[in-house]
């Protein structure tokens, strides 16, 4: 299948390319979409046909449910049944998050079909602020069922030529709308109840909406101490391995020495390029997150392309990523790397 990329530029008129992507997913047909976390494959949420072929695209287990995009915070009513005691909370998360990067998990109701949500009685929804994610969404006319548009448990692409590395024949159509300003996935929320039955959230993934942001809206339920667990028993996709390179990745402090073995080429992922770490004169090679200013936005925008650009570095055997701080987007990005690092702490390398 040849896979056509289209250029959205949002100073002009995009109705038309809204129009023809979504007549390729009315036909059941799958397109790569941005958003501002990363880019998304995209499918009729309603037609499961459709659905089942973004997990045979994406080789993804059928255990893992995918987030509907809608185009405005209204169109839950369509798509899910929420608790009395919870309406006032869902209310106003999506007023302080939405549109943006953050998915709520409610119970669902049996307009979406069973695939989208792997049978699971809760349905995961996304008013993403990407305004040509929600162009597509209005122009069908019904959600669209997005994961990351990347191959099962390879890094998120957050543009259109990384999108064409991982899927590239695959699919028909690819909207190229450049970089993703967001570069990390959507912060995840199950919104629920407390010991003492007050609205909380439990958060089960982490994202560019912080815990710290979400404190200043409502109660954030503790994460589970300890380390990434295999499964997290609310997000069945998040699984302990995710989001890897092909190449082995080790995680390391930036204020501990390096003991390279002999005979293997290092690429280090430093924070801002002038650590102890970044210092020593082991690496093949050496790429900065936040060059210098260490701002973990900018960290976070560019976390996944530089790992796919240590990934495809030849001159690169082995990636070694500096740990970051571990507050507001950090956790983000550590949650992202640990879970890279793991296949390699499993041994399965
Ligand atoms: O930023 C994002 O969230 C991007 C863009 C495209 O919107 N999407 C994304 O989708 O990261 P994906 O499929 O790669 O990750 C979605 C995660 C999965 O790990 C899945 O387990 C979880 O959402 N999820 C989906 N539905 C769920 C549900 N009903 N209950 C719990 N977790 C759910
Ligand atoms: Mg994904």
């Amino acid at each position: 299948m040849e896979t056509h990329v289209l250029e959205v530029d949002s100073l002009e008129d995009c109705r038309k390319i809204y129009k023809e992507a979504a007549a390729v997913l009315a036909d059941g047909g799958l397109v790569a979409i941005p958003t501002e976390t990363v880019y998304g494959l995209g499918a009729d949420a309603f037609n499961p046909d459709a659905v089942a072929q973004v997990f045979a695209v994406k080789e993804r287990p059928a255990f893992d449910p995918l987030i509907c995009h809608l185009s405005h915070a209204r169109e839950l009513a369509e798509i899910t049944e929420i608790p009395a005691e919870l309406k006032s909370l869902v209310d106003k998360l999506a007023k302080e998050f939405w549109p943006g990067p953050m998915t709520l998990v409610l119970p669902r109701k049996s307009s979406i079909p069973d695939i989208v949500t792997s049978g699971l009685p809760t349905v995961a929804c996304r008013v993403p602020s990407h305004e040509v994610m929600r162009g597509v969404v209005r122009a069908l006319g019904h959600p669209v069922a997005a994961p990351s548009a990347n191959r099962f448990g390879h890094i998120s692409p957050t543009s259109a030529p990384a999108v064409v590395k991982e899927l590239g024949g695959r699919i028909p159509l690819v909207l190229d709308a450049g970089a993703c300003s967001e570069g990390l996935e959507s912060t995840i929320l199950e919104p629920c109840l407390d010991e003492k039955g007050n609205p909380a959230v439990r958060v089960l993934r982490e994202g560019p909406v912080t815990r710290e942001k979400l404190r200043k809206i409502c109660r954030v339920l503790k994460p589970v101490r300890g380390a990434v667990p295999a499964v997290a028993p609310h997000a069945p996709g998040m699984l302990k391995s995710h989001y890897a390179p092909t190449k082995p990745l080790l995680l390391q402090d930036a204020r501990t020495p390096f003991e390279p073995e002999e005979g293997v080429a290092y690429g280090l992922i430093s924070y801002q390029g002038d650590s102890l770490l970044a210092e020593q004169d082991c690496w093949a090679e050496v790429m900065p997150l936040s060059p210098g200013s260490g701002r973990l936005a900018e960290a976070a925008v560019r976390l996944f392309a530089v790992m796919r650009a240590m990934d495809e570095c030849e001159a690169v055997q082995v990636i070694v990523a500096e740990k970051l701080p571990e507050t507001g987007l950090g956790c983000a990005m550590m949650d992202r790397l640990k879970r890279a690092a793991a296949r390699c702490e499993d041994g399965e390398l």
